[in-house]
């Protein structure tokens, strides 16, 4: 789905599909640059939102990687997450002795990251790093330091690329801001 598809619905184009592409190719990059040489590292995604981002992150990488996924689901109280997690995937691989790179797609409270993190404390990894496609600054909770970020993004819930509006327009070749939201 293109951004064009759905402008009708669209208040604001924060970053198109090239311009997604373009900051993944630097990323990619810079992960060539670190991994060249050594050990692959596994590539864990946090499902579903992650997915989009892993795929057009991977396939631009020349150094080999593991993939995983994790999907895990946040218990809401009324209003807001609560910042435990309900497990519905856990990891398949035995990360000992391996780095991990946790990826999502956007780094908002932290809290996912968080979490992700306290559950990898026993696993033996060597070394944990995280990715985010984009950070909305204002509401990081926990002292979490992604070494790979995309885009900042404000305060405003956005869509696309992985990042969905009740589980649509996850398909959506870029990142917007819709009307309803705006
Ligand atoms: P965190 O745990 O608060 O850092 O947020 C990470 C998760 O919150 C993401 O994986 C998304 O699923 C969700 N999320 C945060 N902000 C947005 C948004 O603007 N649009 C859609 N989902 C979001
Ligand atoms: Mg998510």
């Amino acid at each position: 789905m293109k951004i064009k598809d759905i402008e009708d619905i669209v208040s604001e184009v924060l970053f198109t599909e090239d311009q997604l592409y373009e900051r993944l190719d630097e990323l990619a990059a810079q992960i060539d640059a670190e991994y060249e040489g050594k050990e692959p590292p596994v590539l864990l995604g946090v499902l579903r939102g992650a997915a989009p981002t892993v795929h057009e992150l991977s396939k631009r990488l020349k150094t080999k990687v593991l993939f995983d996924w994790i999907a895990i689901s946040s218990y809401q109280n009324a209003t807001r997450p609560t910042g435990d997690f309900l497990v519905e995937k856990s990891l398949t691989l035995d990360v000992s002795g391996r780095e991990v790179i946790v990826i999502d797609e956007i780094f908002d409270t932290g809290n996912t990251f968080a979490w992700i993190q306290d559950r990898l404390k026993d696993s033996s990894a060597t070394k944990i790093e995280f990715f985010a496609l984009l950070e909305k600054k204002e509401r990081h909770l926990h002292d979490i330091k992604p070494k790979y970020i995309g885009f900042q993004v404000p305060d405003k819930f956005v869509t696309g690329f992985g990042l969905d509006y009740y589980q649509q327009y996850r398909n959506l070749m870029g990142i917007v801001i819709l009307k309803v939201n705006a």
